[in-house]
């Protein structure tokens, strides 16, 4: 309990009033650069619309902002590292312009708020994942002096603010902030602090409106998007209650946690032919020592008595995962049996990483870090080899089979193609012949590689 009052109370504010008038911002140009998760781009989205409201414009490039903003990641240690390189790049134009105002947002801004403005001290803005709504006045302050606002705040739900978004099939909804798991690797809870969910009718009025914007898919979003519970509606319940808003054709959600994967929820996706067949379940490891050690709360036979229902009340649902390779205390067998468990569910897709030491979380503090650098290497490369082979089966097996496809726009390679996702989050690249953007086509696959599908649109 301590533990989670200091989280809440460490933040500093340089002040803590919004006393200082906001300058005349008409015109003011603010350019956000994403890194991360969904969460970020939905953040940045957040501040876009904050700051619009208050005036600003919106800036094509760096070099073409009065305000700069990094809109950071802190999970692993090359999160922070890019965005210290990215931040000496970008100083060079502090040099030539030193009324620009450069800031640091995010999950690095709370991670490292204490050394940030040290290490990079051409930063005048550091705003930590709970002070976006003050972002204007914040900026107003970075004007005369550095600024700096990390504080979490249980009850900031950022209710009523309405995103900025670019235009595309996909609208990112975040439906819960924080965390309250604290797996022992992870830096989140602490960098986001306490778990708090949106009121359904928000949400609701949320996915409306981005319905109403033309949008034709929108994703739940949430650290543990699953253990949403306003009080009143559990996750089960919004999700019927989204599937309900006129003019969606789908609905996506990331993340689950495993061990808040009710039997409501699934009997509800089976049931709303909206909710797409795809489930991004991260795992961490195959191990039951490894889990527990890393606090998961389930084992390694809750997690395939999970798949296995999934796969029986929705044949065909496409999975995807997370692994951690060389978390401290990984033994070899260990590690096998991540490989075992992979081999097992057979994931359409996975995010592999090694396990990178996160100042302030328990793994950092209390267990030893004992797999070697080279022995992580070692493993992940074999867990990723592993995973490219058996999405490539996968994928191969779809050849000959129509996939319902929501164009997204033109394909990376041009000639004329399009790309879009299927239901199971299938990236489809295809001829467009004429067809629109942001409609549902069906697309019969002819060639698969690991990461795409291409085919052409049939009736
Ligand atoms: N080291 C490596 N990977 C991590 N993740 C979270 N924290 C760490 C860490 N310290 C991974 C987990 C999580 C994903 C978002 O990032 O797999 O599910
Ligand atoms: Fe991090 Fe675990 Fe929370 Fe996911 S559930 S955000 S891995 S603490």
């Amino acid at each position: 309990m301590s533990e989670l009052l200091d989280i809440e109370l460490d933040g500093r504010a340089v002040k803590d009033e919004p006393e200082i008038p906001i300058a005349p911002v008409m015109g003011r140009k603010v350019f956000i650069e994403t890194y991360g998760c969904q969460m970020n781009i939905s953040d940045t989205e957040l501040m876009m619309g904050v700051l619009k409201d208050a005036g600003y414009a919106l800036a094509n490039s760096p070099e073409d902002a009065d305000i700069i903003v990094l809109n950071t990641c802190a999970i692993r240690d090359h999160a922070e590292e890019r965005v210290m390189g990215r931040l000496g790049q970008l100083s060079s134009l502090k040099s030539q312009r030193p009324d620009l105002i450069m800031g640091v947002s995010g999950c690095m801004a709370k991670h490292v708020s204490d050394s940030l403005m040290k290490d990079a001290p051409y930063v005048d803005l550091v705003v930590g994942p709970d002070s976006y709504r003050r972002l204007p006045e914040l900026i107003a302050e970075a004007s005369g002096d550095s600024t700096l606002d990390v504080r979490l705040d249980r009850d900031e739900y950022y209710t009523g603010l309405d995103p900025l978004r670019k235009d595309g099939t996909n609208a990112w909804i975040t439906i819960m902030r924080g965390c309250d798991k604290f797996c022992t690797f992870c830096i989140v809870p602490y960098v986001r602090g306490r778990e708090r969910s949106v009121p359904a009718q928000e949400i609701v009025r949320q996915a409306q409106t981005a319905a109403d914007e033309g949008f034709r898919e929108i994703t739940l979003l949430g650290q543990t998007v699953n253990s949403y519970h306003d009080g009143i509606y559990d996750f089960a319940d919004l999700l019927e209650m989204v599937a309900k808003v006129d003019g969606l054709s789908r609905i996506r959600f990331t993340s689950p946690h495993p061990s808040d994967f009710s039997d409501k929820v699934i009997a509800t996706m089976a049931s709303e032919e909206k909710i797409c067949r795809f489930i991004h379940l991260p795992v961490q490891s195959g191990s039951n020592p490894v889990l527990e050690a890393m606090q998961r709360t389930y084992t390694v036979e809750a997690y395939l008595k999970l798949v296995d229902d999934l796969r029986t009340v929705m044949p065909g649902v496409c999975l995807s995962t997370d692994i951690i390779a060389g978390f401290p205390g990984e033994s070899q067998a260990d590690f096998e049996a991540t490989l075992e468990l992979m081999a097992q569910v057979r994931y359409d897709s996975a995010f592999m990483f090694k396990y990178s030491a996160r100042k302030g979380t328990v793994a950092f503090r209390d267990i030893p870090d004992t797999v070697s650098e080279e022995e992580k290497v070692q493993r992940l490369e074999a867990i990723i080899n592993q995973q490219n082979l058996i999405s490539k089966e996968i994928n191969a097996s779809y050849v000959g089979r129509s996939l319902a496809v929501l164009v997204q726009g033109d394909a990376r390679k041009g000639d004329g193609m399009a790309v879009g996702k299927s239901d199971g989050f299938k990236t489809v690249v295809f001829p467009r012949d004429g067809v629109a953007d942001n409609i549902l086509v069906n697309v019969e696959i002819t060639e698969t590689t690991l990461r795409t599908l291409t085919g052409r649109i049939v009736q």
